[in-house]
């Protein structure tokens, strides 16, 4: 892929491109992509605009989706497809606004992930940021495929709501630092393509995730980002190399839109923590809070932290000890409450927590003794999805207590007999089919399996 080098203010709006308009139709466009041809600017802008007004049908977009999934992008594509995404909302921005704490102007980062399991990380993480004096702008998006999204975990919190105005967004990080928030009126265009993806079987497409990733971060109004850009059977684009031109290709973007931008590659071979699915990921993060939780999540969370504060110019705390002296669960339960949740459901006793887990489980045991081997991400996620904690129809509700936890991580011992997972669910028809997804997924055997570095690579912008 060439690189991205694009001036987004400029270009979107200028009138010979709208004039080219006229002489655009979807047939054609889905054509030249079919084809293995590259989308004009003109093209690209006409059917981003066009499908955002209802004007190009869920069809025409669902087979140029497809054509994109199958015949990629050039590097110039992927730029002004962002950009007309962009352009088809609002961008916020928040450089005017002062801390309402001690006047200073806000550190805007965020931080987005490509798509995990597991990967509760932003939960945990935009506490221990706002502790550490940031200001989290998150337009966060729900589950996508076999991965989980922000918006259905923290919405397993009764009240928790993410539709959010610009100036409740605005008031949030004036007065406590971060606002979670679904993107509404922010890259309108990503929204609906997001959505369309999820039931298409388009998900896994570099162009299409770097575009809607970044889409959406660039105008939500941070000042800087960091990527978590995930390897690995769990991951969208699994090998490592097409991982890598993912985030060589996000990090760019960002730059180009004027954004401090890094990149973490992480290993998503095996799910985050011990917890997948909704209200079970929000238990697992509060214990992290707490000052507990799995090594994992305790280690990523921290890295993506240090990165974030380090992108944004803050030095003055360590963000191990937010999660120490309780200062990140403050945060946390301070921007629950802001959102409209109930405090009353965060507790971390019992083992589940207060939050609704499925009404159904049923749990898988190790048919002999040995040594944990790996579980596949992948596999974990799609039993997930399966016991209802994602959709497979666009605006489907999902299920709160739907899950799984981890009762053995790879490399931990383990009896014959030992529960293994615990599945959730309030639909007991759906444990089958989520068994039989985690079949051959996992084994335990005579020795640990190879450890792998959680984090494999840190990208930065080369311009
Ligand atoms: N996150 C997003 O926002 N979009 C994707 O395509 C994948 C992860």
């Amino acid at each position: 892929m060439t690189h991205v080098t694009f001036d987004a203010r400029s270009a979107w709006s200028r009138p010979d491109a709208r004039s080219a308009w006229s002489r655009l139709d979807a047939p054609t466009v889905i054509r030249t992509k079919r084809d293995g041809g590259v989308l004009s600017e003109a093209a690209i802008d006409w059917v981003i605009d066009a499908y955002t007004r209802g004007q190009v049908a869920e069809e025409q977009m669902s087979a140029l989706l497809m054509a994109i999934f199958l015949r990629g992008m050039t590097g110039q594509e992927i730029a002004r497809w962002t950009a007309a995404m962009v352009a088809s909302g609002e961008r916020f921005d928040f450089t005017d606004l002062r801390r309402d704490c001690d006047g200073r102007p806000l550190a805007l980062v965020d931080k987005h992930s490509t798509g995990g399991v597991g990967d509760k990380i932003t939960i945990p993480l935009v506490p221990v940021v706002m502790a550490c004096g940031g200001a989290v702008p998150q337009a966060a998006g729900r589950g996508l495929g076999h991965t989980g999204g922000t918006l259905d975990k923290l919405e397993a919190i009764p009240g928790f709501s993410a539709e959010l105005t610009k100036s409740q967004i605005g008031r949030q990080l004036r007065e406590i630092g971060a606002a979670i928030f679904a993107a509404g009126e922010l890259a309108p265009a990503d929204r609906k393509i997001y959505a369309l993806r999820d039931v298409t079987a388009t998900t896994e497409s570099l162009p299409l995730i770097a575009s809607s990733v970044m889409s959406k971060k660039i105008a939500e109004g941070a000042r800087a980002l960091v990527l978590d850009t995930k390897v690995g059977s769990g991951a969208f684009l699994p090998t490592e190399a097409e991982a890598r031109e993912l985030a060589r290709t996000m990090v760019e973007l960002g730059h180009a839109h004027g954004l401090v931008t890094r990149a973490l590659l992480t290993d998503m071979s095996v799910p985050l923590g011990r917890a997948v699915g909704n209200a079970i990921e929000v238990v697992e993060s509060l214990e992290v809070l707490a000052g507990g939780g799995p090594d994992d999540v305790v280690q990523l969370t921290l890295a993506l932290a240090a990165e974030m504060l380090d992108a944004a110019g803050l030095d003055a705390k360590d963000p191990a000890e937010t999660l120490r002296d309780g200062t990140a669960m403050d945060c946390f339960r301070a921007l629950v409450a802001a959102q409209g949740g109930d405090l009353t459901v965060l507790s971390v006793e019992p083992a589940t927590g207060a939050l609704p887990i499925g009404v159904h489980s049923d749990t898988i045991t190790a048919p002999r003794g040995g040594t944990m081997g790996d579980i596949d991400a992948m596999a974990v996620g799609l039993a997930v999805w399966r016991l209802g904690a994602g959709r497979s129809a666009p605006g489907e509700r999902v299920q709160s207590g739907a899950g799984i936890r981890i009762h053995r991580r790879p490399g931990e011992p383990v009896q014959a007999g030992d529960p293994v997972f615990t599945l959730y669910t309030d639909t007991p028809a759906r444990v089958g089919p989520a068994r039989s997804e985690l079949e051959g997924a996992w084994a335990v055997g005579e020795s640990a399996p190879p450890v792998r570095p959680l984090i494999i690579d840190r990208i930065a912008a080369t311009v």
